[in-house]
């Protein structure tokens, strides 16, 4: 029973995102130059006027109000003013540059700012003009050349009137947030009416239309940034040809399709970034031309073929990221001529075979190395050589073979990430791993080898600032490790722990994820645990044999939302306290001694989805439910098991609305991601998937994750009495109904039938007497069906579903007839041959056995950027966007990514 739940962690790479800012410097030299125009200073004072200045209104950290320079009671020259440029000659203001400059407030159409009709260049990059639209009077500054409006909460549509400025020759809207929108035909307005743009960058703009071939006409381009624009269509391959085009972003666009073209050696290309896209096929060998390339992303894509050796020609190259494609063959020796790399992630490809650590160890800028999750990567790591050079920040070694800690690890002193998960190493963890990077180390990833203990490390590990533990599927013996109290994820699942759980653990105030589950602990909950709930998320206990009572101020946690601990001996009352947990989702206490009446006052959690109490000795009726206890998000309940008496309480039936109606038919999973900043520039994306035990189908099925679309009842194997209520037929969206093995008596109701997309019901060893409703051959997708046991009566229904049910689904129900049974109906039709099985499925099917094997890939975008700019990290809306499944060989319970943002 409640099994655990695969835990997939990812974390991604990041890495430095190379953000536009295009400064222009006012450059004023000491001279005989006019004083500027009265009417253009009024102008310059009214603009800053409109604003307040507020320092939140700008995310960088060098940001200050420039404008607050400008005073109007001097007789000032506004030409010297703080981020203003005039023209030596005539004195006209030429130049506004006030990015970063801490402004707040709308833009208007009616700005004085447009009365400067001789500026050529105007920055007003990361202010904050609260969601203004982009004024049309843009258009009057028809000299323009250079135009940011990045980072500076502009949002809807672009107005065409900014495509009028023919002049430009740089262009940035990028990172506005909410968004801004680009009309679809406006990339080819861009091409014809923009002729002169040399950088163009529309990052994060919502353009949702394909890349017009007319885009590889603006043949001045040095820079194009269409990142995270909703493109779709293939890219035009034009565009890599453009002559002096030296930095190409397109990534994070999942639809945008395209092959990368094969390069000329003229090819002035510094930056290509193609991460996150859907191209696909094979890297040229020409890539070896791109002698200028400084950096190449082509993560997360659907790249294939062998990583062609002509990168090794690429010295310039500092980083390279390959990371989530399916390139096979193995990794290049040539990569030891990339003398000024520093981030090289391969990981999650199908690249195999040896490959000599040494090759890395010489490059001595490397500090990022990613192997892990490879098909069958062997790492050859001896002899070891005292010649290490490289200090890795972040190592990930995962499947690759290791039969030992890499003795060149003794070395490392500024480890930040390391991962050795699913490697071959036995035994203890060696002494001297309690001495490598211990102030710096932030993830520890162990889990899947056959460690067998920490035992010669102190009881509390070493690591003073270690925030991510992964020890799960080892053997580690003994007592439970203890990590230092600035930890935040520590699974140690799947080993041999035994004893009880130290008090000592009641120290980590920071965690929000622990999972102690399937070891051998024992004895009590410390009451302290209690304590740890106010940071805790996600608490998985199952699996051990912990009894005594559940500490009652456990539930006092504000943040909680799984908790599992089922499969122990816990006994006592269910905590009370539990419904101030006002985020829980899921309570799994199944398979424990827990004595107490249906915890109706639960019903209060606003978002509980899952309630697992099956196999307990719960007791009582389950009565009615009052005001607000009403479980309104209620999918699955199990509670089969017990002692529960009286009546199936149809009220409780009648408030289950969630079961009634599907709000949300998108299928998802019940689990809970987490983005952990690690450091600055590092965050590690963790996703708990809650996995549970069901019986379904007559079979005890692990779900490995369980689908907000899979909605279920198990009441079977109490005392229930009575009939069954017809408001059961309300309970539409219902997958699973078992009533079976109680005393419930009267006909089987025919509404029922209304339950159409129940797969799985479950009425026998009860007393019910009647007929089988003939509507039930309706229910087309139900695939098991059980009365045996009853006290039915009349003929089996003929047809659809019916047809497939066997026998036994029927048996002991002596009045009962038709021909399957030894009792026969006498009607003719009755003796028809069971048509042939009409095989349904149904999409809410879930996925039993389906552990982690599938990895689900997450993606938090490297360089992104939108830490650094909006100030808003992580989670976006579109999280199932970033969702990618890999086939993978072999079995994998944990995924890790390391990653760096900038
Ligand atoms: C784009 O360039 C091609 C080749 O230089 C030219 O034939 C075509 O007319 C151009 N398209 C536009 C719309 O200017
Ligand atoms: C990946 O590329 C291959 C061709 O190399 C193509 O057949 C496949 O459909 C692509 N996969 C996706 C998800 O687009
Ligand atoms: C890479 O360099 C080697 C040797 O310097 C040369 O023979 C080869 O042609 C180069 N390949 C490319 C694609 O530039
Ligand atoms: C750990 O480092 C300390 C100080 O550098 C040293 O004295 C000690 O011997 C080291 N321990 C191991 C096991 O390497
Ligand atoms: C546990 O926390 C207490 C109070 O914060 C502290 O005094 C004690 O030293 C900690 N114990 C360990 C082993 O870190
Ligand atoms: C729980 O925390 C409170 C105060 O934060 C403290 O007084 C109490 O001793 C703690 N309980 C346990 C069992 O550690
Ligand atoms: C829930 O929290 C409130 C306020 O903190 C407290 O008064 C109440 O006793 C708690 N309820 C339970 C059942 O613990
Ligand atoms: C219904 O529950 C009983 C007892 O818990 C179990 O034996 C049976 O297999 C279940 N029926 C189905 C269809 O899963």
């Amino acid at each position: 029973m409640g099994l655990s739940f695969p835990l997939i962690i990812l974390i991604v790479r990041f890495l430095v995102s190379l953000m536009m800012f295009y400064l222009i410097l006012s450059t004023s030299s000491s001279g005989v130059e006019p004083l500027c125009h009265d009417d253009e200073r009024f102008s310059l004072l009214q603009f800053k006027e409109s604003f307040i200045i507020n320092q939140f209104a700008s995310n960088d950290p060098f940001a200050y109000p420039k404008v607050s320079s400008w005073k109007p009671n001097q007789i000032s020259d506004c030409c010297k003013w703080d981020g203003v440029e005039c023209n030596k000659d005539t004195g006209h203001v030429i130049g506004l540059n006030l990015n970063s400059s801490c402004l707040k407030g709308f833009l208007n159409s009616n700005s004085s700012l447009f009365r400067l009709a001789l500026l050529e260049s105007l920055n007003l990059a990361d202010n904050h003009f609260k969601s203004s639209p982009i004024p049309t009077s843009f258009r009057q500054l028809s000299r323009l050349t250079n135009l940011n409006l990045s980072a500076s909460n502009f949002s809807g549509q672009i107005p065409s009137e900014i495509f009028e400025l023919s002049k430009l020759v740089s262009l940035d809207l990028s990172y506005n947030h909410p968004l801004l929108k680009l009309q679809k035909s406006g990339l080819t307005v861009i091409a014809q009416n923009l002729t002169n743009l040399e950088v163009l960058s529309l990052t994060q703009v919502d353009i949702s239309s394909n890349v017009p071939n007319i885009l590889a006409n603006l043949s001045s381009l040095t820079v194009l940034s269409l990142s995270k624009c909703d493109l779709h269509g293939e890219f035009p391959m034009g565009i890599f040809h453009l002559p002096k085009l030296q930095r190409l972003n397109i990534q994070y666009n999942e639809n945008l399709t395209g092959l990368v073209p094969e390069f000329h050696r003229t090819s002035p290309l510094v930056s290509l970034r193609l991460g996150f896209t859907n191209f696909y096929g094979e890297l040229p060998d020409s890539i070896g031309h791109l002698k200028s390339l400084i950096r190449f992303d082509a993560f997360f894509s659907n790249f294939s073929g062998e990583i062609p050796s002509s990168l090794g020609n690429l010295t310039n190259l500092i980083v390279l990221q390959l990371q989530s494609n399916s390139f096979h063959g193995s990794v290049p020796q040539s990569i030891s001529r990339l003398v000024n790399l520093e981030i090289l992630c391969l990981h999650y490809n199908y690249l195999s075979g040896r490959v000599e650590f040494e090759l890395f160890l010489r490059l001595k800028y490397l500090s990022v190395l990613d192997l892990s999750d490879n098909n069958n990567i062997s790492l050859l790591t001896k002899p070891s050589t005292n010649s290490t050079v490289a200090k890795f920040r972040s190592l990930g070694l995962g499947y690759c073979d290791l039969d030992e800690f890499p003795d060149f690890l003794r070395n490392q002193d500024q480890l930040e990430l390391l991962h050795l998960s699913g490697n071959e190493i036995h035994g203890q963890v060696p002494k001297w791993m309690g001495n490598v990077s211990i102030e710096t180390l932030l993830g520890l990833a162990l889990e899947d080898n056959f460690l067998t203990s920490f035992n010669q490390l102190p009881v509390v590990l070493p690591y003073v600032n270690l925030k991510e533990l992964r020890l799960d599927y080892n053997m580690i013996q003994g007592s439970v490790p203890i990590p230092p109290p600035s930890i935040a994820f520590y699974t140690v699942s799947n080993n041999r722990l035994t004893g009880e759980i130290p008090h000592l653990i009641c120290n980590l105030s920071s965690i929000t994820e622990l999972d102690l589950s399937s070891n051998n602990l024992g004895g009590l909950l410390p009451q302290c645990l209690g304590n740890l709930s106010d940071s805790l998320t996600i608490m998985d206990l199952h699996n051990n044999s912990f009894h005594g009572t559940i500490p009652q101020t456990f539930g006092e946690g504000k943040h909680l939302r799984m908790i599992n601990f089922s499969q122990n001996q816990l006994q006592g009352h269910l905590p009370r306290s539990l419904a101030n947990c006002s985020m829980l989702e899921a309570i799994n206490l199944g398979n424990n001694q827990i004595h107490d009446i249906f915890p109706s006052w639960l019903g209060i959690l606003p978002e509980l989805r899952i309630l697992i109490l099956r196999s307990n000795e719960l007791y009582g009726t389950i009565g009615s439910s009052d005001g607000n206890f009403n479980f309104p998000k209620l999918h699955i309940i199990d509670l089969s098991n017990n002692d529960l008496t009286g009546k199936l309480p149809s009220e409780q039936f009648r408030n289950w609305k969630a079961m009634q109606i599907v709000e949300d038919e998108q299928l998802k999973y019940m689990e809970e991601p987490k983005a952990l900043q690690m450091s600055r520039g590092y965050y590690v994306v963790d996703i708990y998937t809650l996995s549970m035990t069901m019986t379904n189908k007559g079979m005890e099925m692990v779900y490995g994750k369980v689908s907000n679309l899979f909605i279920a009842i198990d009441l079977s194997r109490n005392r229930f009495e009575g009939e069954i209520p017809e408001v059961v037929g309300h309970l539409k969206e219902l997958n699973l109904l078992n009533l079976s093995h109680n005393f419930l008596t009267g006909p089987i109701p025919f509404t029922l039938a209304n339950l159409i997309r129940l797969e799985s019901l479950d009425l026998s060893q009860n007393k019910l007497s009647g007929v089988i409703p003939p509507q039930l051959i309706e229910l087309t997708f139900l695939s098991h069906f059980n009365v045996s046991h009853n006290r039915l009566t009349g003929p089996i229904p003929q047809g659809k579903q019916f047809n497939t049910f066997n026998i036994s689904s029927f048996s002991e129900n002596p009045e009962l007839c038709g021909n399957l049974l030894s009792k026969k109906c006498g009607n003719p039709e009755d003796s028809l041959p069971p048509s042939s099985s009409h095989n349904s499925t149904n999409k809410n099917s879930e996925f039993p056995f389906d552990f982690g094997w599938k990895v689900v890939v997450l993606g938090y975008g490297c360089g992104f950027v939108f830490g650094a700019v909006s100030g808003q990290i992580v989670i976006t809306k579109k999280y199932g966007w970033f969702m990618k499944t890999f086939a993978i060989g072999q079995p994998r319970r944990r995924v890790h990514w390391r990653g760096r943002r900038n």
